[in-house]
């Protein structure tokens, strides 16, 4: 599970071990050489957005993140979100989660594989011909599956895998799939070519997103990236976009787990922008928005209870239903801040993979689960997930998902 492979095995389906996760140079080298890259498109209408794109930053805490200068000029082009919420601790769970509708007990950054019967917002995305794509500042090639990557020169981590939420899910990696994660070199070729797909998950690598710097240059490489797309409206970046700014976590892990986050773009009303919104939101949040634009079908796990960001709900039917066991300044009594039992934790115990919960439908517009997803899952014994908004945490487990047995 722990550790890189080296080149030359054989080769399963869902890429077990293979050259694509060796980090030796000479092997990327190689792999990078025949690696292949596309740029599907499409232009299915949403109801408020066409375009959604997250930046994830890293590690700072609220307080900080919402006194950096750069930040509160991005927030100033939007809508900040004071109430939104990573799921646990550390990083790699939290981005496994935005994508996939749990973090599966993860509690740890390792070399993770989920099985591929899992889905992803891929899955349901793909579902309705809409194009996606990550693009990870300085990744070394199209499709790589490896831990991490370090600048070549310096030695500094740069990319790393478990930033990359969907590389993590065996599900994505089959060739077509793994053509469409992709490094911010290729963000920019697809931009000159009018060929950015609708759905895109961007992360910086370690010097930019903050993690081996500070706030300050995560909120300066944010502001370069964004400013010139702001104020250029012809930019093909621009079609009804939305764009997500948020954080992994918080920093500090003894508290709840609030971060700072924006929504911005051209999909925004004029009316909105500049405005704050304190409803309650998490990472399952952007799966649920997301859901909700395009009338798609859900994953069967926390996405379909979660939140819709307002100024998309407000279109959609979707309501807010907060939840001041998280929000509360004072009396907060879940903290989002540790992962309960699943397959991959290693600080407690292992538990089984969840299975969907294909009986649910979020609560106002009656989207129900992929079809192929309750097909994978048939007759498996159905879990915990609501069509609330209330999640669980690691001091709040599901039933038998408790971190310390009896
Ligand atoms: C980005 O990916 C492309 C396509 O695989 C590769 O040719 C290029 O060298 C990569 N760029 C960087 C900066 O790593
Ligand atoms: C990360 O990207 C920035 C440009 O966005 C670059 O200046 C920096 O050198 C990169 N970091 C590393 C460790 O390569
Ligand atoms: C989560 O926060 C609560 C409240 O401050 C604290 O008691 C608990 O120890 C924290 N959990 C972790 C894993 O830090
Ligand atoms: C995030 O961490 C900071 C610093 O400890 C703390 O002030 C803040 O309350 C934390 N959590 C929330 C819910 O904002
Ligand atoms: C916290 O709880 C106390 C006691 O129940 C209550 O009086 C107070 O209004 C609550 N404060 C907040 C901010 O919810
Ligand atoms: C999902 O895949 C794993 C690994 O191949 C397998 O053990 C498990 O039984 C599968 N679950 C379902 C519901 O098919």
């Amino acid at each position: 599970m722990n550790g890189l492979f080296l080149a030359g095995l054989a080769v399963g389906a869902a890429a077990q071990a293979n050259i694509y996760t060796s980090t030796k140079a000479v092997d990327v080298a190689a792999a990078a050489a025949t690696a292949t890259t596309t740029s599907p498109t499409s232009d299915v209408k949403g109801r408020v957005f066409d375009r959604f794109v997250t930046i994830w930053l890293e590690n700072t805490d609220y307080s900080k993140a919402s006194a950096d200068p750069n930040l509160l000029w991005l927030a100033s082009q939007g809508i900040t979100l004071t109430n939104y919420f990573g799921v646990t601790h550390p990083s790699e769970p939290n981005y496994v989660a935005a994508v996939g509708g749990d973090n599966f007990g993860m509690d740890n950054d390792n070399f993770n594989q989920i099985d591929a019967n899992v889905s992803t917002i891929v899955d349901v995305l793909e579902d309705r011909g809409i194009s996606w794509s990550t693009y990870q500042e300085d990744m070394p090639y199209s499709g790589f599956e490896g831990m991490g990557y370090v600048n070549q020169n310096t030695k500094s981590n740069d990319y790393v895998r478990k930033h990359h939420p969907t590389i993590l899910y065996n599900a994505n990696t089959t060739p077509q799939r793994l053509s469409q994660q992709k490094n911010l070199t290729m963000f920019y070729q697809d931009l000159a070519a009018g060929k950015l797909p609708q759905w895109m998950f961007i992360t910086p690598n370690m010097t930019s997103d903050g993690h081996d710097t500070s706030v300050t240059t995560a909120g300066t490489w944010t502001r370069a990236f964004l400013e010139p797309l702001l104020a250029d409206k012809k930019s093909s970046f621009w079609k009804k976009t939305l764009v997500l700014i948020t954080f992994d976590e918080n920093h500090t892990y003894t508290t709840g787990n609030r971060v700072f986050s924006i929504l911005l773009g051209d999909s925004i009303k004029n009316s909105k922008v500049g405005s704050t919104d304190a409803h309650y939101y998490n990472h399952y949040s952007e799966i649920a928005t997301v859901e909700a634009n395009w009338d798609l079908h859900t994953l069967g796990r926390w996405d379909v209870g979660a939140n819709v960001f307002k100024n998309v709900g407000d279109r959609t039917g979707d309501h807010i239903r907060d939840d001041d066991s998280v929000t509360s300044l004072l009396n907060a009594t879940r903290f989002l801040n540790s992962s309960y039992a699943g397959p991959f934790n290693t600080g407690f115990q292992k538990a089984a993979y969840p299975a969907p919960n294909t009986g649910i439908q979020s609560p106002h517009s009656l989207r129900t689960v992929l079809p192929a997803i309750a097909a994978a899952w048939q007759g498996s014994k159905a879990s915990f997930y609501t069509a609330g908004s209330v999640i669980n945490d690691g001091q709040h487990p599901p039933a038998g998902y408790a971190r310390n047995p009896a």
